[in-house]
């Protein structure tokens, strides 16, 4: 099982973003430790929702970002987003019919994209927008 930490090479630079960020990792890494204790799938799948839902929250939260700034990239870093929660919803769906059992490549997709995405489309942004900005 792979390791789920936060790194330095993950921040942004943007208080707000950041946060919510580690709030994510936190919640794919509540899954990883919830598979190694062979948690029940009840339990899994709760987990699984709460990453699911929290997603929403932030990637709405990160795009309001870009409408108030007026960021050219808006509708590409969106279709990413909406790319992951597409994918997530796919993934949870075959968990739920126990077609797929294999949380450690669940696990490590969204770690796998959190690094990409946070380190990519999400640094890009911060340096459009400025560290300090604020969404409000
Ligand atoms: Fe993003």
């Amino acid at each position: 099982m792979i390791d789920i930490q936060w790194d330095d090479k993950f921040s942004v630079g943007h208080a707000r973003i950041d946060h919510e960020h580690q709030v994510f990792l936190d919640l794919i890494r509540n899954v990883s430790l919830a598979d190694d204790q062979k948690a029940p799938r009840e339990r899994i799948l709760r987990l699984l929702t709460e990453i699911r839902k929290y997603a929403d929250f932030h990637f709405y939260s990160e795009e309001n970002i870009m409408i108030d700034h007026a960021y050219p990239d808006y509708e590409a870093h969106k279709r990413e987003h909406a790319m992951l929660v597409s994918s997530l919803d796919n993934r949870i769906h075959q968990y739920r019919l126990e077609e797929d059992d294999d949380l450690g490549s669940m696990v490590e997709f969204l770690f796998q994209w959190f690094a990409l995405h946070t380190t990519g489309s999400d640094k890009k942004l911060v340096s459009h927008i400025g560290p300090e900005a604020h969404s409000a």
